[in-house]
């Protein structure tokens, strides 16, 4: 009897937990160069590397088990993403950002986009300009940080922030050193969004949302990584850190622990 509670209690255990369609965290990657395996003639792995600058990729990729939320043992190691003055693509602005790589329904439906971010004191981004991080095409979910563009205060904006189509819906001033989890719940055939996060080891809790949002994507628009815009008067800076694990992308219910599905 009570080996068949325990049987049950496991399966109604598992049974929350939702459908892995893309793996984006780097487990299978020996260094950030197996990112160069990837081209448009030869679309292996999980990510589409494109858009960069001009330097190697190790100018603007790096990855270590230092990189990543200690708490998220599903993941061996995370991502620190640089950009700086040579990290510009197709443009003015500072790129560089990975694309998931994937013929798998993660533009349909109801989906989860997880992912963990930080911030250090070394290279830290800039609170005065304009950055679009982990942002879909059409900008129908995203974070931002920064002075965003138009603001006409002109003040420095330390927070950051959650945006669908623009509009701001969560804040926090963006202190160095802590993990903040988001995933991004995306209903492709309502037409919305909804926003979960917490910080550090702490589950996911659902933080805003959900909100009508024009939800579409290819598939293949998806940018793991950070866009800073120019800002003419400002100098161009130092290159900027930016940490990242925990990535992936998941159907039927949300995991909602930090260790990950
Ligand atoms: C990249 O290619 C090398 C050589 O074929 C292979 O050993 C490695 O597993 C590939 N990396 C990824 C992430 O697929």
């Amino acid at each position: 009897m009570l080996k068949s509670l325990s049987l049950l209690s496991t399966f109604a255990v598992s049974g929350l937990a939702g459908t892995v369609l893309w793996d984006g965290r780097f487990n299978e990657f020996t260094s950030s160069a197996d990112l160069n395996n990837w081209s448009w003639a030869n679309q292996v792995g999980p990510y589409q590397y494109y858009i960069h600058g001009a330097g190697p990729v190790t100018s603007y990729v790096n990855l270590s088990p230092d990189f990543k939320n200690p708490a998220d043992t599903s993941s061996q190691q995370g991502a620190k993403i640089t950009i700086d003055s040579t990290a510009k693509w197709n443009s003015d602005m500072w790129r560089t950002e990975l694309i998931p790589q994937t013929n798998a329904a993660i533009n349909s439906g109801q989906v989860y986009y997880h992912f963990s971010v930080k911030r250090s004191n070394t290279n830290p981004p800039s609170p005065n300009h304009e950055h679009q991080v982990n942002f879909f095409e059409s900008h129908f979910t995203e974070l931002k940080y920064g002075w965003i563009n138009g603001d006409p205060t002109g003040n420095p904006n330390y927070n950051l922030q959650w945006m669908v189509g623009g509009q701001s819906h969560w804040q926090v001033n963006w202190d160095a050193d802590v993990w903040h989890n988001v995933a991004y719940g995306i209903d492709f055939s309502a037409g919305s969004v909804t926003f979960y996060h917490s910080t550090g080891a702490n589950p996911l809790v659902q933080t805003a949302g959900p909100i009508s949002a024009s939800t579409s994507s290819n598939g293949a628009d998806w940018h793991l990584g950070v866009l800073r815009l120019p800002r003419s008067g400002y100098a161009d800076g130092g290159p900027e850190d930016w940490y990242f694990s925990g990535v992936y992308v998941e159907s039927g219910s949300l995991t909602t622990s930090v260790t990950g599905p």
